[in-house]
């Protein structure tokens, strides 16, 4: 796919995007129609998104598609979110191909809904040899349960002598659902939350630590690729400063 014309330069592209997509309930509620039929929007958005952050050469793009707190939606909504993840791979599945994108899973999806468990599976099963954008989906990930996750893992491998001594930042980076088993992410760059709530909600408290963050009032179904490009735009002309200064 050729790389689209944008006003950013190279070196101010973030490599890694990551988007908390909110606001599918209250964008149904506006207009009167179900939770269901505003996540159905929300998930267009989420196409367009992706095919835009894939044509302008972002590397990693991660979504915040359904979080360990979302359970406690009624059963109706949470059936309907898994529904449209199986619709999803079932429609889109070619176009991600096409595209070159990778995808990866965020999150213990061993205990979502059959079907759409092995939607994911094929998912990423089609795409593991792609070599463009890297598409990761955060599906019952919370970071407090990635870490802690973790840190078993730590111990266990502690336990077992294969760590002797001190336990590292990177090793815990690296036990993460962002590391080893999905191939070492790079930290976020930039975050984006739509609906205008400015809270992280449990992602990616770890790799959020010199993350930068951009929020936009905008419902996440009324999120364009224009609206997009505007806070990369934002991003790109920040100073990050690592703590140094
Ligand atoms: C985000 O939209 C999608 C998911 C959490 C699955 P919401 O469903 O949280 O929408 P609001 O916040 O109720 O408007
Ligand atoms: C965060 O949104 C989770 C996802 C976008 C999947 P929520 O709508 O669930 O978060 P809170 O409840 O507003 O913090
Ligand atoms: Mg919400």
């Amino acid at each position: 796919m050729p790389e689209e014309k944008t006003r950013i330069p190279a070196d101010r592209m973030p490599r890694h995007v990551a988007i908390i997509m909110d606001g599918n309930g209250r964008w149904a509620e506006k207009k009167g129609v179900s939770r269901i039929k505003g996540h159905t929007a929300g998930m267009e958005a989420m196409k367009e998104i992706i095919r835009k952050s894939s044509h302008m050469g972002i590397q990693y793009l991660t979504v915040y598609a359904f979080s360990t707190e979302n359970w406690k939606r009624t059963m109706e909504e949470v059936s309907g979110i898994f529904k449209l993840l199986v619709q999803f791979v079932k429609l889109d599945l070619s176009e991600l191909d096409e595209e070159n994108v990778r995808v990866r899973v965020l999150g213990d999806y061993s205990v979502i809904p059959e079907a759409a468990k092995k939607s994911l599976d094929k998912t990423l099963k089609t795409t593991e040899n792609n070599t463009g954008m890297q598409f990761n989906v955060a599906v019952n990930y919370g970071s407090r349960a990635e870490i802690t996750r973790g840190v078993n893992r730590l111990a266990e491998q502690v336990r077992s002598g294969e760590i002797e001594g001190e336990i590292t930042e990177e090793m815990i980076s690296r036990s993460l659902y962002t590391g080893d088993e999905n191939g070492n992410i790079p930290d976020p760059d930039l975050i984006i939350r739509t609906s205008g709530e400015e809270r992280l909600s449990n992602f990616l408290l770890w790799q959020a630590a010199y993350s930068e963050f951009e929020f936009t009032d905008l419902l996440w179904p009324d999120f364009t690729p224009e609206a997009y490009e505007k806070l990369i735009e934002d991003y790109a002309g920040s100073d990050r400063r690592f703590g140094g200064r």
